[in-house]
């Protein structure tokens, strides 16, 4: 069950003193009405968000659970789609919101590693904020003030410290795999998985991009080459979830949108850098052939491997993730608009029809096949449609910057710690038993948390 925060209601009651209420609508062949549609979605899915009120923390939605549904990472998942909302619309309105809620989570070291989130994170965890910080750097997000860390920097800090050799395995079959945990004591620390590479794969390629430094091209043809001949990614296209050590040979054969989706976009970004290599072009186009066969069925955004069953609130956020970054993909390779932007619009046509639910009659659900609200609002199912309705926009919306043509964020190659250090507790005194076992118990909370799903064989 989803509880429905006091905001949304808020919201909904404010907006029938309005007399605004009704489902959502846009007129696809209309930016203005896109854009519309975009601001009433973005509004409804900060409703979620209580980070900028008083006693709750910046940058997060409410959770991890039990506290409420929300794991660590889609903070930073919501501050990339609010960024490129900010992007492709034009509209600051949230502009405070955001910059507060990044710089708070960027923890004591500057790269994305807050102590208060160590029992749970992964290194996929650490890179959606990455991401979001390169993201910040490649629109032109206003840049923090001088005494505080700057967006360039802490992508910078995300690679570096995943670079690391303490990050990845050290030989073997998976040799130089970036393992999904940081850190050993969590469940998950074997597992080689498709999503903490591609993050790792899609920082790496926009920063070479961004700097016009090649070392960081390199890394991300690596890491392609290694989830390749690891058979993540098959001879037809399918992008597969993962394996564990000793071998990464028990492939998990899941297919979710946001992997395939991510090696996409940072496929995008090499095809550009390298001014159109034909080995990029071979693997863009066939990713996106085979990702509009498993992932668009009928034309319609479908999370093929839990929406016939049941998707975890991770797995609800998916599609927007996937709809952006399709649409950055038309952006920086422009041969496939003419693949890509038809199956985005009939998708985002399916997503906007179900958006009649909640307290004020216009929240999304999850299902976008069947045309009908299916009863359950989320920030996940917010960010979908959000997601999706942006990516329209991009193909006529400024590309990505680069340091050469108008990016202004400052960078420092040698962000971050050199190695992620455990973080270290104090001795336990009787007194602090009852600490102890909290932590125990947030230990092992931790361990079964973000993206836990995957680790399951
Ligand atoms: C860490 O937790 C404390 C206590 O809840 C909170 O005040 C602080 O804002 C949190 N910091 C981050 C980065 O989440
Ligand atoms: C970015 O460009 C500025 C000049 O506009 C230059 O001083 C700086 O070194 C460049 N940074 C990188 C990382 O190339
Ligand atoms: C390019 O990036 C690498 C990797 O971080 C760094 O060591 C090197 O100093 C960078 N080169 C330049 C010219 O900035
Ligand atoms: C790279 O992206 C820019 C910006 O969208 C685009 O104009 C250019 O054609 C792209 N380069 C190639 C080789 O397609």
């Amino acid at each position: 069950m989803v509880r429905v925060p006091n905001k949304p209601l808020l919201a909904a009651l404010a907006l029938a003193v309005d007399g605004v209420y009704g489902a959502l609508v846009a007129d696809l062949d209309d930016p203005a009405s896109i854009k519309q549609a975009a601001a009433q979605v973005a509004e409804d899915l900060l409703s979620f968000y209580r980070g900028d009120e008083p006693g709750w923390v910046p940058g997060i939605l409410p959770g991890p659970p039990p506290d409420g549904d929300y794991y660590w990472w889609q903070g930073g998942a919501l501050w990339g789609t609010m960024l490129d909302y900010r992007h492709h619309t034009g509209d600051n309105t949230y502009d405070p919101i955001v910059l507060q809620a990044m710089i708070h989570q960027v923890g004591p070291n500057e790269d994305f590693m807050p102590p208060n989130w160590t029992a749970s994170m992964g290194n996929d965890d650490q890179g959606f904020w990455g991401m979001s910080a390169m993201l910040a750097t490649e629109v032109g997000f206003t840049d923090p003030g001088d005494d505080e860390p700057q967006w360039l920097a802490l992508a910078q800090a995300v690679f570096n410290e995943q670079t690391h050799e303490d990050r990845r395995v050290a030989s073997g079959r998976c040799e130089w795999g970036l393992r999904w945990q940081v850190y050993p004591s969590n469940t998950g620390y074997n597992y080689i998985n498709t999503i903490a590479n591609a993050c790792y794969f899609n920082i790496a390629a926009r920063l070479a991009r961004y700097t016009d430094n090649q070392t960081y091209a390199d890394y991300a043809v690596r890491t392609w080459d290694l989830v390749k001949d690891l058979g993540y990614i098959s001879d037809d296209w399918d992008v597969y979830d993962g394996a564990h050590l000793p071998y990464c040979n028990d492939t998990n054969r899941a297919q979710f949108s946001y992997n395939a989706a991510m090696l996409l976009q940072g496929a995008a970004y090499l095809y550009n850098y390298t001014n159109g290599a034909e080995e990029w072009k071979v693997r863009i186009d066939g990713l996106i052939d085979r990702m509009i066969e498993v992932f668009f069925p009928g034309g319609v955004a479908y999370e093929p491997s839990c929406e016939g069953a049941k998707c975890n609130t991770d797995m609800k956020s998916f599609k927007g993730y996937m709809h952006r970054w399709m649409g950055n993909t038309m952006q920086l390779v422009p041969h496939t608009r003419e693949k890509i932007y038809p199956v985005l619009k009939t998708s985002v046509a399916n997503a906007v029809k179900q958006c009649s639910g909640g307290p004020n009659g216009r929240f999304c659900g999850f299902h976008w096949t069947t045309g009908v609200f299916d009863g359950e609002i989320g920030a996940g199912q917010q960010m979908n449609v959000l997601g999706a309705l942006l990516s329209l926009l991009a193909p006529d919306s400024a590309p990505p910057l680069t340091n050469a043509t108008g990016g202004t964020s400052r960078g420092d190659v040698n962000a971050g710690s050199d190695e992620p250090v455990l973080p270290t507790f104090a001795t336990v005194t009787v007194a602090d038993r009852a600490g102890a076992g909290i932590l125990t118990a947030l230990l092992i909370a931790g361990s079964l948390s973000a993206f836990a799903w995957m680790s399951i064989d």
